[in-house]
């Protein structure tokens, strides 16, 4: 049988990807992180040295399509072993630099690299070896897998995201922290909406919620829904 689909969507800083990666654990489900493979792509196109704010150029936009038939990536679905691999290349830390984090959304926006890497998604979820998995992102109730039993839009208000953001990374300004990721919002909103819930889609607000009671929360809804 199929494993049990939880959805999860939202903006960076919701707590989306430590949360789905907690409640993952705790339920004996696989893991997720779809993000993660955009940010191995936009890694690879860094490595290869293609310009990626030239991808609306038809030339740029090939190379990018043409990588993609050889993007030889791997990821961990086990939350408690979490990796992400690029050829025999490790860049689970890699794809966290802020390097990646700019370009990532401009690789992302390609409409042949949203294609592959979806169908890509649907298979690893359906093949994981538990009962269930949680698969994390921006389009994933609405494009990646709106049939799946729970969907979840997880979201904080814009200053306890950028708050929580800034306290994870220490290595920049609170300022150019909350600049980056409001940027990306923007290029990502152009792309995908993670900001309002689709139909059937629930809202879980954790602007109040300490990291424990989002967990709750999610579970919460899991339950109801399954
Ligand atoms: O979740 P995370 O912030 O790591 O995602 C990195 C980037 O990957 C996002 O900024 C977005 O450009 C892209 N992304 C996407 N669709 C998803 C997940 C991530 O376009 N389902």
């Amino acid at each position: 049988s199929f494993p049990i689909l939880v959805a999860i969507d939202g903006p960076a800083g919701s707590g989306k990807s430590s949360v789905s990666r907690a409640v993952a654990r705790r339920l004996g489900f696989a893991y997720l992180d779809t993000g993660a493979a955009y940010r191995a792509l936009a890694w690879l196109v860094l490595d290869r040295n293609i310009d990626e704010t030239a991808l609306s150029d038809a030339a740029q936009a090939d190379a990018v399509t043409a990588l993609l038939k050889d993007f030889d990536y791997s990821i961990g679905t086990d939350p408690d072993e979490y990796f992400v691999t690029v050829g025999q290349a490790d860049v689970t830390d890699a794809i966290r630099s802020p390097e990646v984090s700019a370009a990532v959304s401009a690789v992302a926006r390609v409409p042949a690299v949203r294609q592959a890497l979806t169908e890509l998604f649907r298979s690893l979820a359906a093949n994981v070896d538990r009962p269930g998995v949680v698969v994390e992102g921006r389009d994933i109730t609405t494009i990646v897998a709106p049939e799946a039993e729970v969907r979840i839009l997880l979201t904080a208000s814009e200053e306890a995201r950028m708050t929580r953001r800034s306290a994870e990374i220490t290595t920049q300004s609170a300022e150019t922290v909350a600049e980056q990721l409001r940027s990306r919002d923007r290029a990502d909103s152009q792309v995908v909406d993670f900001m309002s819930a689709a139909d059937g889609v629930i809202t879980v607000d954790s602007t109040h919620l300490d990291f424990e009671q989002t967990i709750e929360a999610v579970i919460d809804v899991i339950h109801t829904r399954t």
